[in-house]
Order: C-alpha cells, then sequence, then structure tokens
C-alpha cells in the first residue's frame, strides 16, 4: 500500500516536470485564454446584435378600441418609440374606459438613425418637435394621462411637444413614463411645470423600470404596476 502511493508521488512529480519543460502549460494557459476570449466576445455580439434588434423592432400588444357609446372621461395621451409604452397605454386604457390618443413622430423611427436622433435631441433637452396625431380636445376630459418612454432620465421630446402645444383647461393629469434604468427628478419637474403652464394640474407620475437588455419585465408585468398605480392614484374626485 505504501509503496503503492510512492510510485504514484513519483510519477506526479515526473508529469509535472515534463509538463513544464515542454512548454505544455503556456498552451494550455493560451487555450483556456482564448476560450475566456472568445465567450467573452460572443457575449458582446449577442448583446449589440441585441441592442440593435430592441431599437429597430415594434413590440406588439393587444389592440384597444373603446366600443361604449357613452363619451369617456379619461384620455391617455400616449408617445412610443418600440411599443412598450404604448402596450402599457393600452391597457391603462382598457382599465379606465378612456379614449387613447396616439402621438407619432416619424423622425425617431425604427433605425438606428431614428434611435441616434431621439437620444441626440433628449440630451439637448428639445422640447419642440414635429409630431402627429388625431386633434383633440382635452376640455372634454376630466382627467388626462400622459404616457411616453424615458430618454436621457426625462419623458421623450414628443410628450413635450403635445403639451406645448396644447391648453388643458385646469385637468387633472398624471405622468407615466416607462424606462430601462431610471430617471431624473430635476428633468421631470421642468415637465411638471410645462403642463401647469398650459393650464394642467400635474398630480402626480409613475416611472416603471423595465429593466435592462436580458433582464426586462414582461409586458404583463409592466401593465400590472400600472394598474396599481391608477387603482391607488385615480380616485373619484379626479373624476368627477
Ligand atoms: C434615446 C434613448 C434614451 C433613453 N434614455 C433612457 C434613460 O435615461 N432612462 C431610462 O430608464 N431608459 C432610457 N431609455 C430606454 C427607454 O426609455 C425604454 O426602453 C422605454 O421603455 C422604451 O419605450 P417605448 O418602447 O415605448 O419606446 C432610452 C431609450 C432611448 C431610445
Amino acid at each position: 500500500m505504501k509503496s503503492h502511493f510512492f510510485f504514484k508521488t513519483i510519477y506526479c512529480a515526473i508529469f509535472a516536470q515534463i509538463y513544464e519543460i515542454s512548454g505544455l502549460d503556456y498552451f494550455v494557459k493560451r487555450k483556456n485564454l482564448l476560450v475566456a476570449g472568445s465567450i467573452l466576445l460572443l457575449f458582446v455580439l449577442v448583446t449589440l446584435f441585441y441592442f440593435y434588434r430592441i431599437q429597430t423592432t415594434w413590440v406588439e400588444s393587444e389592440p384597444y378600441q373603446r366600443v361604449n357609446a357613452i363619451p369617456a372621461r379619461t384620455l391617455i395621451v400616449a408617445y412610443s418609440r418600440t411599443g412598450n409604452t404604448f402596450g402599457a397605454a393600452n391597457a391603462a386604457a382598457r382599465y379606465l374606459d378612456a379614449d387613447l390618443l396616439q402621438i407619432k413622430a416619424p423622425q425617431y423611427g425604427l433605425t438606428m438613425e431614428g434611435q441616434g436622433l431621439a437620444g441626440e435631441n433628449a440630451d439637448a433637452q428639445v422640447t419642440s418637435a414635429p409630431i402627429e396625431h388625431s386633434p383633440v380636445d382635452l376640455s372634454r376630459y376630466e382627467l388626462i394621462v400622459l404616457c411616453a418612454p424615458t430618454w436621457w432620465f426625462r419623458p421623450a421630446v414628443p410628450l413635450w411637444s403635445f403639451v406645448e402645444n396644447h391648453d388643458f383647461s385646469g385637468k387633472p393629469v398624471f405622468l407615466v413614463l416607462t424606462g430601462n434604468s431610471r430617471y431624473k427628478k430635476q428633468l421631470t419637474q421642468p415637465f411638471a411645470a410645462l403642463v401647469e403652464k398650459q393650464n394642467g394640474q400635474f398630480l402626480d407620475m409613475l416611472f416603471v423600470r423595465r429593466g435592462r437588455f436580458f433582464w426586462q419585465k414582461t409586458p404583463a408585468e409592466v401593465n400590472q404596476e400600472v394598474f396599481e398605480f391608477l387603482k391607488s392614484h385615480v380616485t373619484r374626485i379626479d373624476l368627477q
């Protein structure tokens, strides 16, 4: 038994020597480095492709069409570049039996150029940009919910333009933002001030943090957060 252990130790020592002298350890280390590098490169490429896909693809959601003959008391106004906010706005409109008004801004379309311009304008804190939507009379409603994605920590440019172009006739207003990570209060406060300047009564805001890349909330989870906000914030007083 003892001699067996002795020979085993000798064999191991000899093998370690050959391994070192032959330079095999260098190749093994190099191979490990190559494997790690390839995995990292693959991860970066997949992430880049994923980023490209989410910036150039519209996320479909269940369409909303109001059927009630009685005029709606709430208006949901939504700008969405890639469909996530629009999905949440659809769900909110269904929940509140509201009219839904979609804002479009083709210059921020589903291309990398559109994405680039969105970032550029948001970073420069642009408020006036060309927008398209059906004509609307805000004085017809008792509550207005404004929805948009977050661009550079503030509401997306087209929502600012919508507010700039309208008189809110003293109506209460909520803001719903979706985003990947965060917003800055010092950049949403001027938005609230703009709503007030346009005769709106800014009540409160919800920020839905959807999460980044592969770790994002599902549309159902996003909608749930919106429902909870509306349930706790929209009281009968708002809709009187
Ligand atoms: C130009 C640009 C800037 C963005 N900046 C932010 C940001 O500052 N904070 C954040 O949480 N998300 C940011 N996002 C992510 C979007 O807000 C998020 O993906 C949003 O839910 C997309 O909504 P949509 O699909 O309705 O366009 C940014 C996206 C774009 C295109």
